[in-house]
C-alpha cells in the first residue's frame, strides 16, 4: 500500500471480470482487507496511504463508513455478475491508518455489511489494528460483541526516546493498559514492533522486546525499519539531522529478536512474524503469502482474485466520489500470467517457515536446483529441509532473503 500506485490496465467502470481473469478462484479461500485511511498524526517514517483530518479535503471521517459499505455492495454484485460463486470470508482484517479512530458503531456497520453480503466461515479470524491511545473498554466491548476477535496493537517500542524519533505520539504506558483491556475482553492479541530507529541501541531494542514478551501476546510482528523515499524520516537522514539505519546493527537486532522470542516460546512463521503456537499464526497474513483470494476495500487497497489483481483510487475523496457515482473505485488492474503468478507465489512462500517446494521451484526456474547446494554451504537455507525437498531459510537466510531469491531466480 506504500508509495505510488502501480501502472497496469485501466479497470472498467462497472468493475466486472472476464472468465479468464477469475480463473483459479475456485480452489482458493476468500479474505477481506478493510482500509481505514485516517491517523491523528502522521509518523515520520510512514508511507502508508493515510491522512490526518486536515489532509482529507471535503471528505468527513464520519461519511467514510458509507463509502466502504457501497464498495462492499458493489463487490458482491460484481462477483455475482462475473460468475464467481458466493464464498464466505475466512478472515477479515481492518488495517490502516488507524481503524480504532473510527467510532465502534462505524466499524460494526462495516463488519455487518461484509457479513450480510458474504458471511463468515465458522471460526473466522476478525482482526482490527489499534493504536494504544485509542483503546477503551467501552469501544472494544462493543467490537468484541459484534464479532471482532483479534486485536493488533501498534506498540513499536517501549523506549520513550525511540518513540520520539519515530514520531509516535502514544504514551508507552498506554500499551500495557490497551493490551490488558483487549486481553480481558477475550480478544486474540498481537503486538507490532519496529527495530532500527536512528540512534536506537541494541540494549534499547532488547528493552522493547522484553517489555513486549512480558505482556505475553499470542503473536508478535517485528519489522525492520524501512526508510521510505519522500518521508520526513528520509529527509531527516538526508540532511544528517538523524543518522542512517545501520545494516550490521539491524542484523544483530534481528538475531536478538529470534533468540529472545524463541526462548520465550514464540516460533517464527514468516520473516517478521512469530506466534506462541501454529494455531495463533495470523491466518490473514498467511492468506497473502499463500496466494489466496482477497478483496481490499478502501482507497489504495489492493485485491487479488483468480489470476487478476487490482488496486483502488488512492485518495479517499476520489475513492468516495467514484462510489457516489456508482462507478467502481478500481484505478487499475493486471492479469497475471500463469508463470508470473506461480513464481510470485513461490517467492512469497520462501519467506515462511514452511518454505517452498524445491521441485515446484525447479519446474519454474530449471537453473535454481543447481544453486541449492551452494545456499546450504553458505548457511542460507536449512540442509535437513532441503533433503526433504523444501527450501527453508536459516536465520542468516532470513536476514538475506531478498538476496537468496535473487540467486535462485537469476
Ligand atoms: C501502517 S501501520 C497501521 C497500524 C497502526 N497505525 C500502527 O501504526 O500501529 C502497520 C504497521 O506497519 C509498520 N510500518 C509502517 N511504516 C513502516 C516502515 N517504514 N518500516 C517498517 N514498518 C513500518 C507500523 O509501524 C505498524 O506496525
Ligand atoms: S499511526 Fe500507523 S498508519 Fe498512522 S502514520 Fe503512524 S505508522 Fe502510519
Amino acid at each position: 500500500m506504500a508509495g505510488p500506485l502501480p501502472d497496469g490496465d485501466q479497470a472498467p467502470a462497472d468493475g466486472l471480470f472476464s472468465n479468464t481473469e477469475i480463473q483459479g478462484h475456485e480452489s482458493r479461500t476468500f479474505h477481506a482487507y478493510v482500509h481505514i485511511p485516517f491517523c491523528k498524526d502522521i509518523c515520520g517514517y510512514c508511507d502508508f496511504n493515510t491522512y490526518t483530518a486536515t489532509q482529507l479535503g471535503t471528505l468527513k471521517q464520519s461519511d467514510y463508513a458509507r463509502s466502504l459499505i457501497s464498495e462492499i455492495s458493489l463487490s458482491a454484485e460484481v462477483l455475482a455478475k462475473s460468475g464467481v460463486a458466493p464464498r464466505k470470508f475466512t478472515t477479515v482484517f481492518f488495517g490502516g491508518g488507524t481503524p480504532s479512530l473510527l467510532p465502534a458503531e462505524d466499524l460494526i456497520e462495516i463488519l455487518n455489511a461484509l457479513s450480510d453480503q458474504f458471511g463468515f466461515v465458522e471460526g473466522a479470524e476478525i482482526t482490527t489494528e489499534a493504536n494504544p491511545d485509542t483503546v477503551t473498554v467501552e469501544k472494544f466491548t462493543k467490537l468484541r460483541k459484534a464479532g471482532f476477535n483479534r486485536v493488533s496493537i501498534g506498540m513499536q517500542s517501549a523506549v520513550p526516546s525511540v518513540l520520539k524519533t519515530l514520531e509516535r505520539t502514544h504514551n508507552p504506558d498506554n500499551v500495557a493498559n490497551a493490551f490488558q483491556i483487549v486481553r480481558d475482553l477475550g480478544f486474540g492479541t498481537s503486538l507490532d514492533l519496529i527495530f532500527g530507529a536512528p540512534g536506537e541501541t541494541i540494549d534499547q531494542w532488547r528493552d522493547s522486546l522484553e517489555a513486549a514478551i512480558a505482556l505475553s501476546p499470542d503473536h508478535l510482528s517485528a519489522y525492520s525499519l524501512i526508510v521510505e523515499p519522500g518521508t520526513k524520516l528520509a529527509r531527516q537522514i538526508n540532511s544528517k539531522e538523524l543518522v542512517d539505519v545501520d545494516e550490521d546493527l539491524q542484523a544483530e537486532k534481528y538475531e536478538l529478536t529470534e533468540a529472545l522470542l524463541a526462548e520465550a516460546g514464540y516460533g517464527w512463521y514468516e520473516i517478521s512474524n512469530w506466534s506462541k503456537s501454529e494455531a495463533l499464526q495470523s491466518n490473514h497474513n498467511l492468506a497473502y503469502w499463500l496466494g489466496q483470494d482477497w478483496w481490499g476495500y478502501g482507497p489504495g487497497a489492493h485485491s487479488h482474485l483468480g489470476s487478476v489483481r487490482w488496486w483502488n483510487q488512492k485518495h479517499p475523496l476520489t475513492y468516495s466520489k467514484k462510489l457516489e457515482s456508482f462507478v467502481s473505485p478500481a484505478a487499475g488492474r493486471e492479469q497475471l500470467s500463469e508463470q508470473t503468478a506461480a513464481l510470485e507465489r513461490v517467492l512469497l512462500e520462501s519467506r515462511t517457515s514452511s518454505g517452498m517446494s524445491i521441485s515446484d521451484l525447479v519446474a519454474l526456474e530449471p537453473a535454481a536446483g543447481k544453486k541449492v547446494p551452494g545456499l546450504i554451504v553458505d548457511g542460507l537455507i536449512q540442509g535437513e529441509q532441503a533433503i526433504k525437498g523444501q527450501l527453508v531459510l536459516t536465520v542468516k537466510g532470513r536476514l538475506l532473503a531478498d538476496a537468496v531469491v535473487r540467486i535462485l531466480t537469476d
